[in-house]
């Protein structure tokens, strides 16, 4: 097959060439009849398509067990852009992607199936008359990761294709497995079929602008960098909280909980991104080596006084009665799982030795906000010291993630008048101000990175490995605990006071988020 210039053929006419461009591809999704491929992947795809970021050459396949007519299928997905995507439709633009979506009915661990697949994606390639890269985006339950992996592998699919060299990819979607062992059979399997190059394991907290912004804020400025050490941070607070509760997802995340479905992975990243030392380049293995350094120099946990659990109970959130979580849908009854998770880390490197990391991260909280929150040491108390009259805070430095993106820096200044009295004052950076509100999604930033082959902001397989290391521990004491130990807190609250309790052992407290 031919090797043609993808500018020249690029269909989307515009922009490209502002832009790194995707080789033709070929995305197959799997559970694409699901929540996530509605709400996320297609409105994500068809925002690559509206800043023409599509490759020229795209066809997008469903994949599911429930026979579904292309039109349908199609159908779906008009739905789909018109509630969920962020920008309104463009019709040019979405008629373009649309003709190029079908489906493929099959069960995920039919050989059959996939080779019917291989062959409808040969053929897509014989009247493109070229090679496409093939994306295999696996947004099932992690029940079926396995069976869909395996067979990639024996119907060829996973194949790097020998003239163009046109890569084969996976996306795995969450939970990368629910313990340390569960996750190195998934990484065995996964091994077994795919090169690590060809794997890209998601995590959508690493799509998110803010936190890419971490790394700009922390290296691309000289002020920041000298003072993020034990010699002048006092400690570090990140805080993932959410209004929402488990909502219809309650059979899945009596499953999970909020250790497995929010602190192994979203929050332990932005602890890996907070502490990580300076990578030697931007490349994607320098940034990832560094995050596994820091993950692997997290302190096992004291069962007893490093951590608190809890869950929620009924209250009121924004002036509305909301259930507890035992009477949400599909919780059991004996259930033994957290909705509140808090810890107090300990990273024992030269950078942070004594620096406590809280962490904390719940359902059904006061409301959406996470946050970095890098607390200073308080000045000597020599000149600003003297009772009412001299209010000085800790210096603190607060990257906001969602939902109101930005950097605040929380310092002391003098009330104007004729007597000195000082006071806290913030100054704030906000994305919306600064650069508009249109921000993109984080499976925008994704699917793109995983079309071009940019790995960066994506987990690797030792990676994910050191988190499930450091907590599995913690989930196997509660799994034999089951509710015994767990506090409660009040839908609406900012959780339990034993998660003041952690910080206030080392004279701490939780900064009021959002
Ligand atoms: P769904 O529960 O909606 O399932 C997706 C599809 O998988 C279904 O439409 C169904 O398709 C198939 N499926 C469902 N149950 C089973 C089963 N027991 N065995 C085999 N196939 C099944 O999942 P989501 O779309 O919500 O999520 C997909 C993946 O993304 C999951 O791994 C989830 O953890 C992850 N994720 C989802 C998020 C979300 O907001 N939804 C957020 C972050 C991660 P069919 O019957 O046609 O085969
Ligand atoms: C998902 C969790 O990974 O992240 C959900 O499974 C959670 O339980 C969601 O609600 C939060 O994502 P975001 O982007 O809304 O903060």
């Amino acid at each position: 097959m031919s090797s043609v210039n993808e500018e020249t053929r690029h269909p989307f006419l515009e922009g490209l060439s502002k832009h790194r461009g995707a080789p033709p591809t070929v995305i197959v999704i799997f559970g694409a009849s699901g929540d996530l491929t509605a709400r996320k992947l297609v409105p994500a795809i068809f925002n690559l398509g509206l800043d023409n970021l599509l490759p020229g050459e795209f066809h997008l396949i469903g994949y599911g067990r429930r026979p579904i007519k292309d039109e349908d299928f199609r159908k779906m997905m008009d739905e789909a852009i018109g509630v969920h995507s962020r920008r309104s439709l463009n019709k040019e633009v979405w008629e373009r992607v649309r003709q190029n979506i079908s489906y493929h009915t099959g069960g995920y661990d039919e050989p059959e199936t996939f080779e019917s697949l291989a062959k409808k994606i040969n053929k897509i390639e014989k009247k493109l008359g070229r090679e496409m890269q093939r994306m295999f985006y696996i947004s099932t339950p992690p029940s079926v990761f396995g069976s869909v992996i395996k067979n990639l592998g024996s119907s060829g699919m996973a194949q790097v294709h020998v003239q163009t060299k046109l890569a084969s990819k996976v996306i795995v979607e969450k939970p990368f497995g629910r313990d340390l062992g569960s996750a190195r059979e998934l990484n065995a399997v996964i091994n077994s079929v795919f090169e690590e190059p060809q794997v890209y394991r998601i995590d959508h907290y690493l799509g998110k602008e803010t936190v890419q912004d971490l790394l700009v804020q922390r290296f691309a400025n000289s002020i920041f960098e000298p003072l993020w050490n034990r010699e002048y941070v006092d400690c570090v607070q990140i805080t993932v909280a959410e209004s929402l509760g488990v909502g219809s997802r309650g059979g899945y995340y009596d499953t999970s909980g909020a250790l497995r479905d929010m602190i192994q992975n979203h929050t332990m990243q932005l602890v890996a991104l907070t502490a990580m030392e300076p990578p030697v380049s931007l490349d994607p293995e320098s940034i990832r080596d560094e995050k596994v350094k820091v993950i692997k120099a997290i302190q096992p946990l004291k069962l007893d006084t490093d951590l608190v659990r809890a869950r929620y109970i009924n209250g009121i959130i924004r002036g509305d009665p909301v259930k507890g979580y035992m009477d949400e849908a599909d919780i059991p009854s004996d259930s033994g799982t957290e909705t509140y998770a808090a810890m107090r880390l300990a990273i024992n490197n030269w950078r942070w030795q004594g620096v406590p990391f809280y962490v904390r991260s719940g359902k059904r909280m006061a409301r959406r906000a996470s946050e970095i929150a890098i607390q200073f040491k308080r000045p000597p108390g020599i000149l600003f010291s003297e009772g009412d009259k001299y209010n000085v805070a800790a210096n603190t430095m607060v990257i906001s993630i969602q939902p109101d993106e930005g950097v605040t820096l929380v310092m002391n200044s003098k009330i104007p008048g004729l007597e000195t009295r000082t006071q806290p004052v913030k100054m704030h950076y906000r994305y919306s101000t600064t650069f508009g509100s249109n921000t993109p999604e984080a499976y925008e930033r994704l699917i793109l990175d995983a079309m071009i082959g940019d790995s960066t902001l994506f987990i690797r397989g030792d990676e994910t490995e050191a988190s499930w290391k450091l907590l599995t521990p913690v989930l196997k004491q509660w799994e034999t605990s089951g509710s015994v130990g767990m506090e409660e807190y009040a839908a609406g609250s900012w959780g339990p006071s034993q998660s003041d309790h952690l910080l206030a052992q080392r004279q701490h407290k939780w900064r009021r988020s959002g």
